[in-house]
């Protein structure tokens, strides 16, 4: 059978960091309540004139030289993301063009913090059904673009970013030993929508809008359904929670990771944390991680992992793959 795998990753974080301190003055709150509350130290914000789709060609064109792999040779680009530069065309087009690419074919995809992981599982579908042999699946944000800068709950949380991954088809048993991607889980429940969302669109307010959420609630949310969503996987890949070698969760909140790597009963040496220096990037933030971890070499060829996520919609899934 056809299988994905990774042959590359890559990364972009905008130049400018800013430090929880920089809050301080501005907002209620305190370098101390944002580290131990959500374990972010600084966050990255794009540059006045930097937009998604820039932060997502410097990310795949990184990816592709990890790779190897001319643009030429891609089939698709895929981009996650809930912060477009424009209404239309799709940034993954402007990626396209961006990377000198003329072949292939190019679209978005929007499932909020869990962009990634349903890029990822679309890729792979696409992938293993022979309608294409190289994806690059790109995560690509800029949602302070989005951020109401009075509101402390909301704003201190996200940063901006992005990561890049090249899939690319390869023939393998078919079995839980095989590389690339073994299996996905997807999920979504539209009854939530209140939880996390933005306050403007084109076909209501006709503006950008601002990031709300209720952060309490989708923090108990993410911890019960991201553990429930990585065993699903697992179970469907025909592992064991014991085989993961790392955890490469959605970095929205330490805490958050702790709880569900404690409910797959994994060490936290065992996971992936790129949450302190980059806050929340939404759909970019697991494929910063991946891409973060590989270039410190931190993964081997063989070992197992779990890539997870939940957001606005609320939507949530996770992937697993061997390395
Ligand atoms: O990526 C998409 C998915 N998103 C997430 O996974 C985010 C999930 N949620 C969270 O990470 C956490 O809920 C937050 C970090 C957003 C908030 O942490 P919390 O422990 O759930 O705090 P809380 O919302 O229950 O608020 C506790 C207190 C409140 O004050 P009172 O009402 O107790 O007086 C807040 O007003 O903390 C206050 N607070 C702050 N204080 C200082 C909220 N934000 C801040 C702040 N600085 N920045």
């Amino acid at each position: 059978m056809r299988r994905a795998i990774i042959r590359g990753t890559g990364h972009y974080l905008p130049e400018r960091v800013v430090e929880n301190s920089w809050f301080e003055d501005k907002l209620d709150t305190s370098d101390e309540w944002i580290r131990t509350r959500t374990g972010i130290e600084r966050r990255h914000f794009a540059a006045e004139d930097e937009r998604t789709s820039d932060l997502g060609i410097r990310a795949g064109r990184a990816a592709l030289q990890d790779a190897g792999i001319p643009a030429e040779r891609l089939d698709a680009v895929i981009v996650a993301t809930s912060t477009p530069d424009l209404t239309f065309p799709s940034v993954a087009t402007m990626v396209q063009a961006g990377l000198g690419m003329k072949g292939g074919f190019a679209y978005d995809l929007q499932a909020v913090c869990a962009g990634f992981v349903y890029a990822l599982a679309n890729a792979d579908a696409m992938i293993r059904a022979g309608l294409a042999d190289r994806v690059l699946v790109i995560g690509a944000e800029t949602f302070s673009r989005i951020m109401d800068w009075t509101d402390r709950g909301t704003c201190v949380l996200f940063g901006d970013g992005a990561g890049a991954v090249l899939l690319e088809a390869t023939e393998a048993e078919g079995s839980s030993a095989d590389r690339g991607i073994l299996a996905t889980d997807l999920n979504s429940d539209g009854q939530y929508r209140d939880l996390l969302y933005v306050d403007g669109g084109v076909a209501s307010t006709g503006t950008a809008g601002h990031l709300r959420m209720q952060g309490n609630l989708v923090f108990r949310h993410a911890v019960e359904k991201l553990a429930e969503t990585a065993h699903r996987a697992l179970d469907k890949a025909g592992l064991a929670p014991e085989q993961v070698d790392w955890l490469v969760p959605h970095q929205a909140n330490l805490r958050i990771i702790e709880a569900t790597a404690r409910r797959m009963h994994l060490p936290m040496e065992k996971v992936v944390l790129t949450v302190a220096d980059h806050g929340n990037t939404s759909a970019a933030s697991i494929p910063l991680a991946l891409s973060v971890a590989n270039a410190e070499g931190r993964f081997s060829p063989g070992q197992v992992l779990v890539a997870e996520a939940i957001g606005g919609g609320l939507a949530w899934g996770s992937v697993v793959l061997r390395w």
